[in-house]
């Protein structure tokens, strides 16, 4: 029988607070903290449906282990978004759902639309729901409950905006970009500092035709920027009757440049690269004379087409095309060797974030009717993966214990397509073994991101 994605893509709307959920297995006595992920959960409404996987409401959850038992919150993020689709119903302003020119004018220069399911993040103290837009929404790490917008206390005027942020313990900062669209369209690097709501400019980038920008590589002094050529211009952004991402075009000749930012200066020299697509950026790191740029690559801008959600209904994997690489730029050499195929929502060990690395960790995405977890060596390019039938793993995220780079657990959701549930997963991240499970009494659609904080 053939299960689809079963259910992974379909409204979750039940909310729990802090159930202990049944564990199966054991879980580490040394795990204590909390696992927050966040995704779209509720994808229609009052006879409207989201067009496109991203333009779902977002819910949030959160799995506290303690002394080996785990407990469980979820609840959909309240913001201005998702009181007015819960009203209205889904309609123009989203990622993929459009609508004339006004809806367009709105969407890039209105009050940015806060439905920020991709990401979670702790800035100044605080706990963020992120989202590509500058609708950014706090929310109590205890309770899930929103708290209403971030609002920065500065003047950077940033349209749309990166989601995955770099969070450089060492200097206490946290790195972010964005894009200021005019007729001449700016990418934007900021910092914030820990103690601050407030981003401060590092380098600015002019471009007549901005791109798709969804992550970015750090090093200790660098910031690496991969504009790829999937672009759009602001009047073809406002002329699009879809929505935000529909007026971006694909247009390989172009090439991908590379772009490499002093973090202190704002210092920025080019490179051409061969033309490519990627959402995630994995770590990067400076390794003598040269830079060391892992990322999960596509050789086009195809897979956005596939998360429409009448697209995903006749397929029976998300994005299996996904390639782990490697680049090593040393002056103005660039090599490229590509390291595992069938790879999405890679992680490493935190502590290696900005220095050399030697595990990957991701979701599997080959296989038909599955997704499980891999692990690549990056030093031997061997590779272990972990699969179960019928079931879809979400992003690993990995915690270390004492001792090696790949010491500790990997924490992923999963729905277990005969089971009719989701659950909790947790696999030892040397040897991808099982160490223990738990189901949540319902199905939760499959989410983005998610981040380990080991004080809550
Ligand atoms: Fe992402």
């Amino acid at each position: 029988m053939k299960l689809g994605f079963g259910g992974g893509f379909e409204s979750q709307r039940e909310e729990v607070e802090n159930l202990e959920l049944e564990v199966e297995g054991e879980i580490p006595e040394w795990l204590d903290g909390s696992l927050y992920r966040n995704g779209p959960a509720i994808f229609e409404t009052n006879d409207s449906e989201a067009q496109h996987w991203f333009d779902g409401l977002a819910m949030l959850n959160r799995y506290r282990f303690r002394s080996g038992n785990i407990y469980y919150t979820n609840r959909a993020l309240r913001s201005d978004k998702y009181r007015e689709v819960t009203k209205n119903g889904f309609g123009p302003g989203g990622f993929a759902t459009g609508g004339g020119i006004l809806d367009s004018l709105k969407l890039v220069f209105g009050k940015p639309p806060d439905n920020a399911s991709i990401s979670v993040a702790r800035l100044g103290g605080r706990h963020v729901a992120l989202t590509e837009s500058p609708g950014w929404v706090g929310f109590d790490p205890a309770t899930l409950e929103a708290t209403g917008r971030i609002e920065f206390e500065d003047d950077l005027g940033l349209h749309q905006v990166c989601a995955h942020l770099h969070r450089d313990e060492k200097r206490g900062e946290t790195i972010g970009m964005g894009i200021r669209y005019g007729r001449t369209s700016e990418y934007v690097f900021y910092k914030i500092s820990d103690k601050e709501v407030r981003r401060e400019e590092i380098a600015s980038i002019d471009t007549r035709r901005p791109s798709y920008v969804h992550s970015f590589g750090l090093t200790e002094n660098y910031i690496l920027f991969t504009e790829v050529p999937f672009d759009t211009s602001l009047s073809d952004m406002i002329l699009s009757d879809g929505g935000f991402i529909q007026s971006f075009e694909w247009r390989p000749s172009e090439g991908t440049t590379l772009h490499i930012i002093d973090r202190e200066t704002g210092e920025t020299e080019q490179h051409d690269m061969e033309s490519f697509f990627t959402f995630h950026h994995v770590n990067a790191y400076e390794d003598e004379d040269s830079i060391v740029m892992d990322l999960v690559e596509f050789e086009d801008s195809e897979v956005l087409q596939q998360l429409f959600l009448d697209t995903l209904e006749s397929r029976s994997t998300i994005t299996e095309n996904g390639s782990l690489v490697r680049y090593r730029i040393k002056n103005s050499d660039i090599s490229k060797s590509s390291m595992y195929r069938g790879i999405e929502m890679p992680q490493i060990n935190r502590s290696r974030h900005t220095l050399k690395h030697r595990y990957v960790y991701g979701q599997a995405t080959a296989r038909e009717g599955c997704d499980g977890i891999v692990k690549v060596d990056t030093d031997t390019g061997e590779s272990k993966e972990w699969w179960e039938e019928d079931t879809h793993i979400q992003e690993p995220v990995h915690v270390q214990e004492e001792g090696s780079e790949d010491s500790g657990v990997l924490l992923s959701t999963g729905l277990d397509k005969q089971a009719n549930k989701s659950f909790i997963l947790v696999l030892d991240s040397s040897d991808l073994e099982e160490l223990g499970r738990a189901y949540l009494p319902f199905k939760m659609p499959f989410g983005f991101h998610g981040k380990f904080y080991s004080d809550l």
